[in-house]
């Protein structure tokens, strides 16, 4: 069967990580989240990590080579046989060239790109009121609030907060969002691997509408 990867893009806060791991379950393909993977690095204090942290906490995206060796190191694993859902990467035109030569070398190319549309004004909110789990789910104390106040509905941990949340550095990264990742709109427009998606309806609806886009390839 040919493999399947699909990009996920959008502003930070748009909801491609929680878009992403539903996707991925119901295509039973891998979810590969750059932001996921330095933060894993961070928690082990690998040297991956320690480079990746100052960058990530003053919301700048990790120089382009680092970031695709680490993905080019996860999407080898066995776990990607079917293919992978991408989330949060590529992030910049060198990136996504990196990540076209990396699929043809797997003799593969991306199949579609979900491009989660959600107005700035929505992102801040978005963002302040998220809580995660360190298993990675996602959570908001209004949209998509846990059982029990911070406390993983699934395993019982406790959530937290996003170093990289705050206000000033959620609008920083909307800033740096706009300059160096929106032109892969155009980039992946001009491949006719584009669909967009209303990001303003609710989880379960967005997640439809994607799936839908899928069915369609
Ligand atoms: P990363 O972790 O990728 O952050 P991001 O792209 O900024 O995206 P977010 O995780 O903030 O948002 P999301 O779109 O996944 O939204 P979510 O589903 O959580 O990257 C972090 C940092 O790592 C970067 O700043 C950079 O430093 C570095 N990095 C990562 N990748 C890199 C790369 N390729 N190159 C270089 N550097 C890289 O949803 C947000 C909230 O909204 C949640 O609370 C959720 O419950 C809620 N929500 C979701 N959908 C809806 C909905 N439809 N309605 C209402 N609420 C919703």
């Amino acid at each position: 069967m040919a493999k399947m990867y699909l990009v996920m893009l959008g502003p930070p806060g748009a909801g491609k990580g929680t878009q992403a791991k539903e996707i991925a379950r119901q295509l039973k393909l891998a979810h590969i989240s750059t932001g996921d993977l330095f933060r894993e690095n961070l928690k082990n204090e690998t040297e991956l990590g320690k480079l990746a942290q100052s960058y990530m906490n003053a919301g700048e995206l990790v120089p382009d080579d680092v970031t695709v060796r680490m993905v080019e190191d996860r999407i080898s694993r066995p776990d990607c046989e079917r293919g992978a859902v991408l989330d949060g990467f590529p992030r910049t035109p060198n990136q996504a060239k990196a990540l076209d030569d990396l699929l043809g070398k797997l003799g593969s190319s991306v199949k579609l790109v979900p491009y989660i549309k959600v107005p700035d004004e929505v992102l801040v909110e978005r963002l302040s009121g998220r809580w995660m789990s360190p298993s990675g789910r996602v959570y908001h104390a209004k949209y998509n609030p846990p059982k029990v106040k911070w406390i993983d509905d699934l395993d019982g941990s406790q959530l937290y907060q996003r170093e990289d949340d705050k206000p000033e550095t959620v609008r920083h990264r909307i800033e740096v969002y706009n300059e160096q990742t929106s032109p892969l709109i155009a980039y992946y427009q001009e491949k006719n691997l584009l669909v967009e998606i209303d990001g303003t309806q609710g989880i379960e609806k967005v997640t439809d509408a994607i799936m839908k886009a899928v069915g369609e390839v």
